[in-house]
């Protein structure tokens, strides 16, 4: 595909498979076709490692951080369970919002919570709502752990962050779905991987 984008006469021209296709420049469908090889470039670019929230590193979009803040505060969970903590800042930015809404605590799972996150997470001032549970998110046992720490009342709100793998996801979906909430979400990370197997990193780091 080979896009070419003429500034002066405001037109963006598509060609794919010896067909032309143009739209004006300051369109839906332009703003669409930039932000598909923004994602693959930021991507391969490792654009979403560049990033911390209060002191951690988060391994997200900014967009994808503003949305999913617009979804917890709609619905501003007693509980968010996140699978995936790496080094915590996503952790961090959940129990922010929560500290912030004065309302909610953070559960985090992770098959392997390396010594420097858990000693930074615990020290970090937003530590007192956050629970870390060490093991594979889909382990019948951890799955109990943190089902334990739920009461039959409360609001849920879960994000599956860690193994992206067809596999991995369906077995998350059928641990967790039964904790969250009518009117709550369970988020799916990640679901752009789709798109990027065609990108210089692609075939290495596509389900990582
Ligand atoms: C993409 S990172 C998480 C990023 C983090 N949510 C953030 O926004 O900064 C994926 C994490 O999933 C963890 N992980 C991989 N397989 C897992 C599994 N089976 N169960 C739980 N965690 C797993 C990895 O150890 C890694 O820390």
């Amino acid at each position: 595909m080979k896009i070419i984008i003429d500034t002066e006469t405001k037109k963006i021209t598509v060609e794919q498979l010896s067909e032309n296709k143009s739209m004006p420049l300051f369109s839906r469908d332009a703003f669409e076709l930039i932000s598909d090889q923004w994602i693959k470039i930021g991507w391969n670019e490792k654009y979403s490692y560049t990033f911390t929230w209060m002191g951690r590193p988060i391994i997200q979009l900014p967009e994808d951080i503003i949305r999913i803040q617009e979804v917890i505060y709609k619905i501003k969970p007693d509980v968010i369970i996140e699978t995936g903590i790496a080094h915590g800042g996503s952790l961090i930015f959940y129990a922010s919002l929560c500290k912030a809404m004065g309302k909610g605590r953070v559960i985090g799972v992770d098959i392997d919570i390396r010594p420097h996150n858990r000693t930074a997470i615990e020290s970090h001032e937003l530590f007192p709502v956050i629970t870390l549970i060490e093991g594979s998110s889909t382990n019948p046992r951890i799955v109990r752990d943190v089902k334990r720490l739920i009461k039959p009342e409360e609001t849920v709100f879960v994000v599956l962050d860690s193994n992206h793998t067809k596999q991995h996801v369906l077995e998350e979906l059928e641990s967790y779905h039964d904790v969250v909430t009518q009117g709550s979400y369970i988020v799916v990370t990640d679901g752009i991987m789709k798109d990027l197997h065609d990108t210089p990193l692609g075939k290495t780091r596509v389900g990582v």
